[in-house]
């Protein structure tokens, strides 16, 4: 299949395994340059080395912690450093882990509540303009 995305640039949120690995490849093998980001920096050099096996596009990695304000900075400025220009967000980082309500704790609720909903929110703000520049985002 050809998206027709070669050359373009995406960034992946939680890259480093799982179905973010999966998407990243993906788009790497469309020919997309992807910035992925994870906190496990050794998780992130061996999806590096995996992901731009399957495809031409390249692959820079960035370890950050979503749930920190800052990290979302840090990994819209290594893509845009690398490559001038950002077209692709998946937000993607976390986990599905299934506990029964009564299982859950409060600081689980806040922990997920900073990674998926801030910390996606900080990350949409960042790229939107990126998006809005190349024609990805009406005006
Ligand atoms: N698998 C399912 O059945 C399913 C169902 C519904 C929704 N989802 C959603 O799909 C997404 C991916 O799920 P998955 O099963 O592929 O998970 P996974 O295999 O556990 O991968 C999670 C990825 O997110 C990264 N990550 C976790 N916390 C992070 C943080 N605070 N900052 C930055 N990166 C972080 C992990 O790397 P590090 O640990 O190194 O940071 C890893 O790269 C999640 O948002 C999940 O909720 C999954």
């Amino acid at each position: 299949m050809d998206l027709g995305i070669a050359g373009r640039v995406a960034i992946v949120t939680g890259g480093s395994r799982g179905i973010g690995r999966a998407v990243a490849e993906r788009l790497c093998r469309e020919g997309a340059h992807v910035a992925v980001c994870a906190r496990n920096q050794g998780s992130l050099a061996d999806a590096q080395r995996a992901i731009e096996a399957v495809g031409t596009g390249r692959v820079l990695t960035v370890e950050a912690d979503l749930t920190e304000p800052e990290a979302a900075g840090r990994v819209v400025d290594a893509a845009v450093a690398a490559w001038g220009r950002i077209d692709i967000l998946v937000n993607n980082a976390g986990a599905a882990r299934g506990l029964p309500f009564d299982e859950l704790t409060h600081e689980r609720w806040l922990e997920n509540m900073q990674l998926k909903l801030f910390g996606y929110l900080r990350m949409a703000r960042l790229v939107l303009p990126h998006l809005r520049k190349n024609g990805w985002v009406a005006s």
